[in-house]
């Protein structure tokens, strides 16, 4: 019981001190942006004391839920502090010397600042972007090497907690197959960027066979180094553009997809989640987990409109208002269930 306190306290004191980490990193480069680039700096709605709190307690319930399934054994508490440290820390300099781009690109409006050498034919015209200001967008080892402590600070310490948020109905469906005496399971992670969604899998689910696919090679580079690092099967990843995968129908017994459909244009999500119907068996589940939306989360809406404005989103406000729901029903999804953790939507679909 003692040990049991101990860790949950130590799981507690871990993401306040991520939270306050995020928090001082972004009071300190906006402060830092007011002296050398205030004409980059955008204006933002104001986020008052009453959704301060809602968002804290929001951020709290998740940190109970992970803990909770922790507890439950859905997943090994180790993965409550699983981060690769050490190279986070060596790293991290690189997001402040990475700033003053990301300033200029704010403040010249500049969207398609991409490296010079890579094809472009082979990408769809809407992942040629900066996404979020990033420099060289998805397509260098540079981008791919700062993504996960941007998106750390991003979500003050949180991400990994929401993408937590997949493991459980990703499990629970691949039980159903267990149960049948299927043995020999497979896991899709869509968009799997640089792998961490299929880390927490991997750990929760031992024996099972995990792939991976992003249309960056870069971050698959990055997902390849990470994942042979560290305990767990082997993974197989992929390199492919999420509308047209080359995976035959009804391979997987489930899919996870995190993080990608507020990225998307509307007809690329219709395609990706058609896609992902055509190549999952019957009686498996697909796992979405993306931003909140205007219709779950109302009370976050400055949240939303302040992400947009403060980040190269192009289509965030079109996914903000988009009904999934109804996406997923028109590709032949049934039972789908939709759940928010603070400002994560999971939704969970089956092919019946
Ligand atoms: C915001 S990141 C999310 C990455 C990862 N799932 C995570 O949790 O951090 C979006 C990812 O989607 C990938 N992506 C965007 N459009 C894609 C597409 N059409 N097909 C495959 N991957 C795509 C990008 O390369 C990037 O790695």
């Amino acid at each position: 019981m003692a040990e049991q306190n101990l860790t949950k306290l130590a799981y507690q004191t871990l993401q306040q001190g991520k939270s306050i980490a995020g928090l001082a990193h972004k009071g300190l480069s906006t402060k830092l942006m007011e002296l050398f680039a205030p004409e980059a700096l955008p204006r933002g709605s104001d986020i008052g004391k009453e959704l301060l709190e809602d968002l804290r307690t929001s951020m709290m319930e998740l940190e109970q839920i992970d803990w909770q399934e922790a507890e439950a054994g859905i997943y090994p508490k180790s993965l409550l502090f699983e981060a690769p440290w050490i190279e986070w820390f060596t790293k991290y300099p690189l997001v402040w010397l990475d700033m003053p781009s990301i300033w200029e690109r704010r403040r010249e409006r500049k969207i398609r600042d991409l490296p010079k050498n890579i094809k472009e034919e082979i990408y769809p015209d809407y992942y040629l972007q900066n996404f979020h200001h990033q420099t060289d967008g998805y397509l260098s080892d540079h981008s791919a090497e700062i993504y996960d402590i941007q998106v750390e600070i991003l979500f003050n310490g949180t991400a990994d907690s929401m993408r937590r948020r997949v493991v459980s109905p990703i499990k629970r469906s691949l039980a159903r197959f267990m149960n049948q005496g299927d043995r020999n399971l497979k896991v899709l992670d869509v968009a799997t960027g640089t792998g961490r969604t299929i880390q927490q899998l991997r750990v929760a689910l031992p024996n099972v066979d995990f792939y991976g696919l992003d249309l960056s090679g870069a971050y698959l580079k990055k997902a390849s180094k990470y994942l042979n690092n560290r305990n767990g099967e082997m993974v197989q990843l992929v390199k492919g553009n999420a509308e047209n995968m080359s995976f035959e129908d009804n391979k997987f017994n489930a899919i996870s997809c995190v993080f990608l459909f507020h990225e998307l244009p509307r007809v690329a999500r219709q395609n990706v989640i058609n896609e992902c119907f055509r190549i999952l068996k019957p009686g498996g589940k697909f796992v979405i987990a993306d931003s909140i939306q205007m219709s779950d989360s109302p009370q976050f809406i400055p949240v939303m409109e302040n992400f947009r404005t403060f980040f190269h989103e192009p289509y965030y406000l079109d996914y903000v208002k988009d009904d999934i729901e109804e996406r997923l029903t028109s590709s032949g999804f049934t039972n789908i269930e939709g759940k928010s953790h603070f400002m994560t939507r999971v939704w969970v679909a089956e092919k019946t």
